[in-house]
């Protein structure tokens, strides 16, 4: 959760460092810091909370220093966020630094044995056991390669490392198991990186390391080797189509408020060359499954955390109405410890964002381990959860910054309608007719969703400083909806701190109902043309009748739930199919506005961070 950068070049090293923390404060951003060699040296500066106070010490600096550095901003796992335990962490002597994103899960025993043979230690983070162990196989007279191999032979968990020694300060060395690592390969010099979008500015040229390797960087060169046995492995250099400029703001206030108006481009991107316009037809060669074995599948079972969950779910309606198979959708942090009732004719598809969620990748490899096919549904190119899968659904969103998911989403979505497609026309569950109707539909949402954004966040704007004060929210939705309202519900609580629920309308009669009063507002997710939607003016009653005050969003020209309802927001008609995305919109501009108004920090919500790569 993390995240690491190192260079070695020519540069000044200070602007490369703090460049890259600012691409990466998403992951973390409870403290900040930076090491360098300078003058025979290595300087390590560090500063509790934001990048912003980091920067400022530096600015101090008065030097500038080219040549080698590492830099970390932090989530804090072990130790509380204080600026002794920033990271990077040295030795006993500082001759050598270390920054790290994982959790070293022995680091108790590791560390009593160290303070045993006369370590001293300054923090009380995991990862200050790394350079003590260090530099007892360096004092054993290994070099810096094998010394860092040895000790990280020792240590238990998960970690992505960067390690660089005053004694061979031309070299960096980079590690990693189970947690993400990209090394960027540039002209003379070389990164490395938690994510893509901290070295772009750079280089677009990457190798994806895999758990166990590590990697020798220096000016002009790079090397891989297996952490297990030292032999040399030879990767491939992969070329990114990012630009940098995709993770700016772009003169938007927040990357949120970008990344909700980017939805029609990235839905867009997520089904172009994929979907054919003329007869809805749909060709996915990278899911990597043969016709038999579309037609042996007995079940699905996707995993996901978070809002690639709620997507999930939303799956499970369209699979079952179009594929006919049945289908689980499981938390990721819960399927990794269950009985598993799964098997070779069960496929798994594992929905992430960042493909680095670490209790989605569990799950992965445990269904893996049972045999399961798994075609995964990821944003991120190269991600550990793509080449654990079989095949993977690309969503092409372009990077998404912002810690609350939004464009991510709605391009979940649209590769999940893909895939419906995909198998409903394999497994001939899906007439050609409705197979039609359904791609126009999905090929109208790019323009409907951009109008819509148009249209209603004036209106949104307008009612979030009438929900500014509210300390509850529920969220109500039914069938394909449902899932929507947990999605609302939970992008309000994480950007606003307003608690909030999401339910399934017809479950507020067995306990929720006994919440409503006038100070409850309620969110109703109600188009008029789904099957459920008698059912949810029921439901909007019942709320107004115990003097609610409902919000809904309905379909535009719905008397009947402009009547029901205190306020309505309109709109389009869509079909039932797509309408998950449509009606994710106005909750995001919701979220987002009353966020605003509230005045949080709506890109770096407390305690949160992007990419959860630990337990
Ligand atoms: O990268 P992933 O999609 O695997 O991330 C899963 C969740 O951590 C993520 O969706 C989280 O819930 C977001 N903050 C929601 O906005």
């Amino acid at each position: 959760m993390c995240g690491i950068i190192g260079y070695v070049g020519e540069r000044a090293v200070i602007p490369v460092l703090l460049e890259g923390l600012r691409r990466l404060e998403y992951r973390g951003y409870d403290s900040a810091g930076v090491a360098f060699f300078d003058e025979g040296k290595i300087s390590v500066i560090r500063a509790l909370g934001k990048l912003f106070n980091l920067q400022e010490l530096l600015a101090g600096y008065g030097k500038n220093p080219r040549g080698i550095g590492l830099g970390h901003t932090r989530w804090a796992t072990h130790g509380e966020p204080a600026e002794h335990n920033a990271h990077p962490h040295g030795d006993c002597r500082q001759e050598l630094v270390v920054v790290h994103n994982g959790i070293i899960e022995n680091y108790h025993t590791l560390r009593g044995m160290l303070e045993q043979k006369g370590h001293k230690f300054r923090s009380q983070t995991d990862t200050e056991v790394i350079p003590h162990l260090i530099e007892e196989e360096l004092e054993a007279g290994f070099d810096l390669p094998e010394a860092v191999r040895r000790a990280l032979s020792k240590v238990e968990g998960a970690y992505a490392i960067g390690v660089f020694w005053a004694k061979a300060p031309h070299m960096l060395i980079a590690a990693r198991y189970q947690s993400p690592l990209v090394l960027g390969i540039g002209e003379g010099e070389n990164f490395m990186a938690s994510d893509i979008p901290a070295i772009l500015p750079w280089t677009k040229n990457v190798i994806f390391l895999d758990d166990g390797e590590m990697a020798i960087l220096t000016k002009d060169s790079c090397q891989i080797l297996s952490l297990r046995d030292g032999r040399k492995i030879a990767k491939e250099i992969s070329r990114i189509h990012w630009d940098a400029a995709m993770a700016e703001k772009a003169g938007f206030k927040h990357f949120m408020l970008k990344e909700i108006y980017e939805q029609p481009q990235a839905i867009l991107n997520t089904f172009r060359g994929r979907l054919d316009p003329e007869t809805g037809e749909v060709n996915i060669p990278e899911i990597c499954l043969s016709p038999e074995e579309v037609l042996s599948l007995k079940k699905i079972c996707i995993l996901a955390c978070g809002t690639s969950y709620h997507a999930g779910l939303v799956g499970k309606y369209l699979f079952e109405r179009w594929v006919r198979l049945p289908v689980e959708v499981e938390l990721g942090s819960e399927f990794r410890y269950r009985d598993l009732l799964i098997d070779k004719n069960t496929l798994v598809i594992p929905i992430s964002q960042s493909g680095e969620t670490a209790d989605t990748l569990a799950s992965l490899r445990r269904a893996r381990e049972v045999g399961a096919k798994a075609v995964a549904i990821c944003n991120v190119l190269g991600s550990t959860i793509t080449r654990e899968s079989d095949g993977t659904i690309y969503t092409h969103a372009g990077p998404e910054i912002g810690v609350a998911s939004t464009k991510a989403f709605t391009s979940q979505l649209t590769a999940l309608l893909l895939l419906v497609l995909y198998f409903g026309q394999m497994r001939k569950s899906l007439s050609e007719q409705e197979r039609r109707r359904i791609a126009r539909s999905l090929l109208r949402v790019p323009y409907q969703v951009e109008k819509l954004i148009e249209k209603v966040h004036p209106e949104i704007k307008d009612l979030a400083y009438d929900y500014q004060r509210k300390e509850h929210f529920l969220y109500l939705g039914r069938n394909i909806l449902f899932p929507i309202a947990l999605e609302g519900a939970l992008k309000l609580k994480e950007i606003s701190y307003i608690h909030a629920e999401g339910y399934a309308a017809g479950e507020m009669k067995h306990g929720p109902i006994a919440l409503i009063d006038e100070n409850m507002p309620v969110m109703a997710l109600a188009p008029a043309n789904h099957h459920v939607y008698e059912k949810m003016i029921s439901n909007i009653e019942e709320v107004r009748s115990r003097r609610g005050e409902i919000l809904a969003l309905g379909t535009e020209g719905d008397e009947t739930l402009a009547r029901v309802a205190t306020r309505t927001v309109s709109l389009p008609e869509c079909e039932w199919e797509v309408s998950p995305i449509l009606y994710t919109i106005p909750l995001q501009l919701l979220a987002y506005e009353v966020a605003v108004v509230r005045g949080c920090d709506v890109d770096q919500p407390r305690n949160l961070a992007k990419s959860v790569t630990v337990e």
